[in-house]
């Protein structure tokens, strides 16, 4: 399973690097599953429903139409940071990369459900 995910995740960054050169491309979804499994945010997050995170439709539907989105969601996926689950303090995921196109990839893949 592991090599798996690590196999997708080359092609995704393989694919990302190519669609970067390619100007701003349409989210690719591959990719973005498979930071979101690495970085282990689906243990709080699903697409369509809550968990102790909210679904990211609802996100997406929040910051539809928001022009600083992207920056937003950017700062609060790559740094450390809380958030209170259940009236405790819990630390936030963090995405586990720091290359910019993966993690813009991924907060453009959120915005556009
Ligand atoms: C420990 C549980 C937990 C983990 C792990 C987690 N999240 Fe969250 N996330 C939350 C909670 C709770 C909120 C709602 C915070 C609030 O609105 O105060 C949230 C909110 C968000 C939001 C919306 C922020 C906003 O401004 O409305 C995004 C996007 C998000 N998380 C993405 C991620 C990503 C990507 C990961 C993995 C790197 C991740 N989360 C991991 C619990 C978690």
């Amino acid at each position: 399973m592991r090599h798996v995910l690590k196999g997708l995740a080359t092609a995704a960054a393989l694919m990302l690097s190519a669609a970067a050169q390619a100007g701003n491309p349409a989210p690719d979804e591959a990719g973005a599953m498979a930071l979101l499994k690495e970085s282990k945010c689906l243990t709080c997050h699903s697409v369509d429903k809550k968990k102790d995170g909210p679904a990211y439709i609802e996100v997406a539907k929040k910051y539809r139409g928001k022009a600083d989105a992207e920056a937003k969601l950017t700062l609060w996926v790559s740094k450390k940071h809380t958030v209170e689950i259940d009236g405790e303090e819990e630390e936030h995921g963090m995405v586990k990369t720091r290359d910019a196109g993966r993690i813009s990839n991924l907060v453009r893949w959120i915005l556009s459900h």
